[in-house]
């Protein structure tokens, strides 16, 4: 078995002393510059640290606001006595947390989770706070036990020797640990170590070139970098094998929202045979949307795309139009891997009965 030296672990909660926790987390930004935790200390710098993605991907924004309610939990504490009010004003800064990234739906999936927490518990706001300090950490807990389960199902479609294409980054960074897509990358490679690993840059924010091969050379597992738009050129001569890459959002038809460009990906995959597959966590699963239209597309900054590392590339005053994610159709996707086994059209069907599984 192959030891991985990265053993990343994106974000944590911190207990200092009672009631005084904070939200450790590795500053997305400044990757492959400069590799460093932050402490997240209020409810507010959470906020702040989703939007300006110091912490990003799906699975980790998500847990950053569970992390998020706990910070406000603590801060209002210290001024509100009367039960009713805390859990009112709680609440109410929890729904503007899940308003800071509107796509990922982990972010509102692990949110939720705190507000039914605050809504369903009998205790005082000390306990309460203790509990949702408590529910925060088993979510961390979980999410690299799902990706490692995750990992093993993806690993055994990953043919002998492959050249693995992904896009944006979904792995240790984008989650707690361990990663979806490159979670099946790694557990593809602790059995093959011949396989190996194409990453797109993902214009405008790079997450590919500066996350993805951060990641994979950590761990030495083989990877090339290209740039958005060669995919297709690789793929015409036969040089990818498979696709694998992350979600924010998936309905239930199997219509995936991913990185913008994933969609660009999925269609040459189809045109040229490779299989294109969807690693994500059922937390990643929105029930309440039937197809990948019900999905919200978040627009970001213009200055993403004009500029580069605070240097503009492009003249001053071009229309600019920066949507971050794009739906791939499901009919573009051979299959969704999940901690409860590889899900194959019809998603619809599948979809429903992963759940079936998940909740007996
Ligand atoms: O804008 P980002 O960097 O948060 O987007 C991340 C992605 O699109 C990932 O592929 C997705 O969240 C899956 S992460 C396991």
């Amino acid at each position: 078995m192959v030891e991985f030296k990265s053993n990343i672990k994106s974000i944590e909660w911190t207990q200092k002393e009672e009631m005084n926790g904070v939200s450790k987390m590795i500053d997305q930004t400044l990757i492959p510059y400069e590799y460093k935790y932050v402490e997240i200390k209020t409810g507010q710098e959470m906020f702040d640290a989703i939007k300006t993605m110091i912490v990003r991907g799906a699975p980790a924004i998500g847990i950053a606001g569970a992390h998020g309610v706990c910070l406000y939990a603590q801060e209002f504490a210290k001024t509100i006595q009367n039960l009713d009010e805390f859990k009112t004003k709680l609440k109410e800064r929890a729904e503007y947390l899940i308003s800071c990234r509107p796509t990922a739906v982990n972010l509102r999936w692990a949110v939720e989770k705190q507000i039914e927490l605050i809504n369903s518990s009998n205790s005082n706001i000390k306990e309460l706070i203790k509990e949702l300090i408590k529910q925060a950490i088993k979510l961390e807990d979980e999410d690299i036990k799902i990706n490692k389960r995750m990992g093993d199902y993806g690993a055994e479609v990953v043919p002998k020797g492959a050249t693995i294409l992904t896009h944006c980054n979904a792995g240790a960074l984008a989650t707690v640990g361990y990663g979806t897509a490159l979670g099946v990358i790694r557990s593809a490679f602790a059995k093959d170590p011949t396989i190996q690993v194409f990453a797109d840059e993902t214009r405008p924010r790079q997450q590919g070139a500066r996350l993805t091969t951060f990641e994979l050379v950590m761990d030495k597992i083989p990877v090339t970098l290209i740039t958005d738009g060669m995919c297709s050129y690789f793929m015409k001569k036969g040089m990818i094998d498979m696709v694998v890459v992350g979600a924010d959002r998936i309905a239930t038809n199997g219509d995936t929202a991913n990185k913008i460009g994933t969609y660009t990906v999925a269609i040459s995959a189809k045109y040229h045979n490779v299989p294109f597959y969807i690693a994500a966590p059922l937390s990643t699963i929105d029930t309440s949307i039937k197809t990948g239209d019900e999905i919200k597309i978040e627009e970001r900054s213009h200055e993403e795309v004009t500029h580069i590392n605070g240097k503009a590339i492009c003249t001053e005053g071009v229309k600019v139009i920066n949507p971050a994610f794009d739906v791939t159709p499901h009919e573009l996707i051979a299959g969704i891997i999940t901690e409860y086994g590889i899900l194959r059209p019809d998603y619809n069907k599948s979809i429903a009965e992963a759940f079936e599984k998940a909740n007996k």
